[in-house]
């Protein structure tokens, strides 16, 4: 009879053969073959650890979680890594934690102004309106496609309690001048790390400066799990608050499997509940479960050892499409990083020139047409979606640059999947698209 470690062996050997056969080569073919702006990249690694972790059959976070989490940890040089079915989970559950009653008078209550910009992703905002409070929007600058510190600190006002915002694409917003506005008027900071898993600004991790930060594993980003997140942060109560919003609001933190890791589980005293009721539990916040399973995580923890070439990569893909675009200076706004920032660009965005000979539409119509993928910056001016429409909001002053961008801008990918054949048949198409205009 074969035992099942023979058995686990021979399919971890079979599933690197069938990597081999199914994924390992992709030939493009221009014009026949799509020139994506995003995607995932992985090899044998990652569908090992998938089958490894489906294998072991322990499904909820387990050993590969704790592995994912601590690689995170180490390349952010962060100290709590709470991992999270999504980026979108992991905003909402960095926002849910600065309302506990558990930080007294410090919390976020509803009403309380928070700043945010408009030219975004729509769950770096829904927090905000989901618990009552009231986004201010500030408009940003181009080429950076940040908030606009100027208009930043005018904004404030004795309402404001936090900035949440993104940096954009990758490109870290002003940290110095952002964390010294929040210093002043005592804000809590959460940074939306999910389009920059892996800049850095002054030598520094992006998602290492503000209370809390966010990470997005969803397949466009940096890395990805398929669907995922985390919330990072150095301080420990925060850690333990975003832990008890995303396990169901429970005061107990034990992990899976584990029991009366305090030594207290049967006595102790909680609201209202009778002395040494069960602390597994209690319930001390109004919570979810937005946790991540263990097969996604090691799909992470494989991916994990790839995120700095990947971001590598990124930076030359984003310096080769500079190369192309810069020879059409009269058209194009060409992106370009905050001052001491170090970009692991999620995309390379380009805004038209005012009087240029065609519209945004025109250009990625053709574009598209050709097979190449573009995007706009995602909600262009979140304000006229019609989801925000009607909810209690602020806009600081006004929005010109934001309006600009959801007329006028598009991005292409940057991520470790585009090869110089499709940045060069990329460059051809946009060649024939300029020849057509003139
Ligand atoms: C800036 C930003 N924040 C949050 C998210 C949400 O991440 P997820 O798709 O994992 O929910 C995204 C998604 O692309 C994003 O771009």
């Amino acid at each position: 009879m074969t035992d099942h470690k023979a058995i686990r062996r021979e399919i971890i050997e079979k599933t690197v053969l069938y990597y081999r056969e199914k994924f390992a080569s992709a030939e493009f073919i221009p014009g026949k073959s799509r020139v994506n702006y995003a995607g995932r990249v992985f090899d044998e690694n990652e569908i090992v650890n998938a089958v490894e972790a489906s294998l072991d059959f322990w499904l909820t976070e387990g050993r590969f979680s704790e592995k994912f989490a601590e690689k995170i940890s180490d390349f952010l040089g962060i100290e709590h890594v709470l991992l999270t079915n999504s980026g979108s989970s992991a905003n909402l559950l960095a926002f849910a934690a600065l309302t506990s009653e558990k930080l007294g008078e410090k919390r976020l209550k509803p009403g309380d102004e928070v700043i945010s910009v408009a030219a975004g992703f729509p769950s770096t905002v829904s927090p905000v309106i989901q618990y009552g409070l009231i986004p201010v929007f500030v408009d940003v600058t181009i080429p950076g496609y940040n908030i606009d510190i100027e208009m930043l600190r005018q904004a404030i006002t004795p309402k404001t309690r936090c900035i949440f915002i993104a940096h954009t694409l990758g490109n870290p917003f002003d940290i110095d001048a952002v964390m010294q506005i929040a210093g002043e008027h005592d804000l809590w900071v959460i940074e939306d790390n999910c389009d920059a898993f892996g800049s850095e600004y002054k030598g520094q991790k992006t998602g290492t400066f503000g209370h809390l930060s966010t990470i997005s594993f969803y397949p466009a980003h940096h890395i990805t799990t398929g669907e995922g997140g985390a919330v990072c942060t150095n301080d420990s109560q925060l850690a333990a608050i975003v832990r008890s919003f995303r396990d169901w609001g429970r005061d107990c933190y034990c992990a899976g499997g584990e029991n009366n890791t305090c030594g207290k589980r049967f006595s102790q005293k909680f609201g209202d509940l009778p002395y040494g009721f069960d602390h597994k539990y209690v319930y001390s916040e109004i919570g979810y479960n937005l946790k991540m399973t263990d097969i996604q995580a090691a799909i992470g923890a494989a991916q994990m050892d790839k995120l700095p070439a990947f971001c590598q990569r990124r930076k030359e893909n984003f310096n080769e499409w500079r190369s192309i675009f810069s020879k059409y200076p009269e058209y194009f706004i060409l992106p370009e990083a905050t001052d001491g920032a170090d970009p692991a660009w999620f995309a390379f965005i380009v805004t038209l020139k005012e009087g240029a000979p065609f519209s945004r539409d025109e250009i990625v119509r053709f574009f598209n047409e050709n097979l190449i993928e573009t995007r706009n910056l995602f909600a262009g001016n979140i304000t006229k979606q019609p989801g925000f429409i009607g909810h209690d909001f602020r806009v600081a002053s006004h929005l010109s640059n934001t309006d600009y961008i959801m007329n006028n801008t598009f991005f292409l990918g940057t991520f470790p999947g585009l090869t110089g054949e499709m940045t060069a048949y990329t460059e051809s198409v946009l060649k024939s698209f300029i020849i057509s205009k003139k």
